[in-house]
């Protein structure tokens, strides 16, 4: 089949940030479009920005890229290297120093010309489509796709990897039910979302959750423990509270950073077995603590997520295409298409306090903390 014409004749491709179901699908989306449709030659970098400031990469063949779209996690490997040192997050994530930002971005730039790419595509979070933002201001032509499992990227309306970990916290959810009924206690189950709630909230509001807390409303001890007794005097004896990894309550919202690094120091960094125990202390009642941890973004993909990520990783090889660089691709209402990548730049989505679902998780008798 003869090839349609492409401004991008080779690009680079790395995934960077915390890993997610879908990671392999877009790849796939990607690559194939852009191989079979545009015949764009394709260079792959392992784990992230470190593989381009250590110049490990290597060609990606169609045989690469066959048979991973059930695949989860990356077949390029990840890390959280930010080469220009505080990413969206805070956090560096290799413990550097910031001194070698020079070194580290300038190494980037020398393997992104020795190996003569049109474009770097990136696939990541915050950090990652920050980054891809700053470098294409170094001057690198970047195209950003929208991947995590905490839904916090602005400018799309839903990141890949976020639909297949809701349903595994979903999950989860429904097998504590069973058990929290049948020994008529409280458990409190901790899912991923350091930032921003979306996850909390989407499986709290699935699963059920008779309490759920997310970063973004400050919970109040008293509230949650008036809410539990309320329901075990209705002769609901057991309850389960959903709590995003990030939430605080609102004497740890009132702390400064370097208060709360203590105070989590002293009563245990935990969100779950923090909660569980005030829950104790306040009502008396029997309560547990589960943290779902990493299995939250682990394993192959929900089928909407292979559908989104390879519709955003073909709609990033049509941008390759046209050269339309320092653009992440994204989901906008029900199309697909793209924004400036200075959109997401250095910020993390939140769940607005006054969002449809808080009001129906309210509506259905679930207390959000307060
Ligand atoms: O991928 C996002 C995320 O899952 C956050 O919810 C969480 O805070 C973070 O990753 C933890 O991942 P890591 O330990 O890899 O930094």
């Amino acid at each position: 089949m003869a090839k349609v014409h492409s401004v991008t004749k080779r690009f680079g491709i790395l995934t960077a940030g915390g890993d997610c179901p879908g990671l392999n699908a877009a790849i796939r989306g990607v690559c194939r479009a852009a191989h079979d449709k545009y015949g764009m030659e394709i260079i792959g970098i392992a784990n992230g920005f470190r593989g381009l400031i250590h110049e490990d990469t290597k060609v990606l063949n169609p045989k690469d890229f066959s048979g991973i779209l059930t695949l989860g996690g990356t077949i390029l490997g990840s890390s959280r290297e930010k080469p220009f040192g505080v990413g969206a997050n805070g956090k560096n994530g290799n413990g550097d120093k910031y001194d070698d930002i020079t070194d580290k971005v300038s190494a980037i730039k020398e393997t992104y010309s020795k190996l003569k790419l049109d474009c770097l595509v990136v696939l990541g979070g915050n950090g990652t489509n920050t980054t891809g933002y700053k470098l294409s201001r170094e001057g690198l032509n970047i195209i950003g796709l929208p991947k995590t499992i905490d839904n916090d990227i602005f400018g799309t309306d839903r990141t890949f990897g976020f639909h297949s970990a809701v349903a595994i916290g979903t999950e989860a959810i429904d097998r504590l039910h069973s058990t929290a009924q049948s020994h008529n206690r409280v458990i409190v189950i901790e899912l991923m979302g350091h930032k921003a709630g979306w996850l909390g909230l989407y499986s709290g509001v699935a699963g059920g959750g008779d309490v759920i807390l997310i970063p973004e409303i400050p919970y109040d001890i008293s509230a949650i423990a008036r809410h539990l007794e309320k329901r075990a005097k209705n002769g609901k004896l057991f309850s389960i509270v959903v709590a995003a990894e990030g939430a605080m309550s609102v004497k740890e919202a009132e702390m400064d950073k370097k208060e709360r690094k203590k105070y989590y120091q002293e009563n245990g960094p935990s969100t779950a077995y923090r909660v569980a125990r005030e829950i104790q202390e306040e009502t008396g009642m029997e309560t547990r603590a589960t943290v779902l941890g990493y299995m939250q973004r682990g394993g192959i993909p929900s089928s909407s997520d292979r559908v989104l990520a390879t519709c955003l990783g073909t709609a990033a090889a049509d941008l390759l295409a046209k050269g339309n660089y320092g653009r992440m691709a994204a989901l906008l209402g029900d199309a697909i298409g793209s924004v400036d990548l200075s959109v997401p730049e250095g910020k993390v989505k939140n769940v607005p306090t006054d969002h449809y679902m808080i009001d129906s998780a309210r509506a259905v008798g679930t207390c959000m903390g307060v």
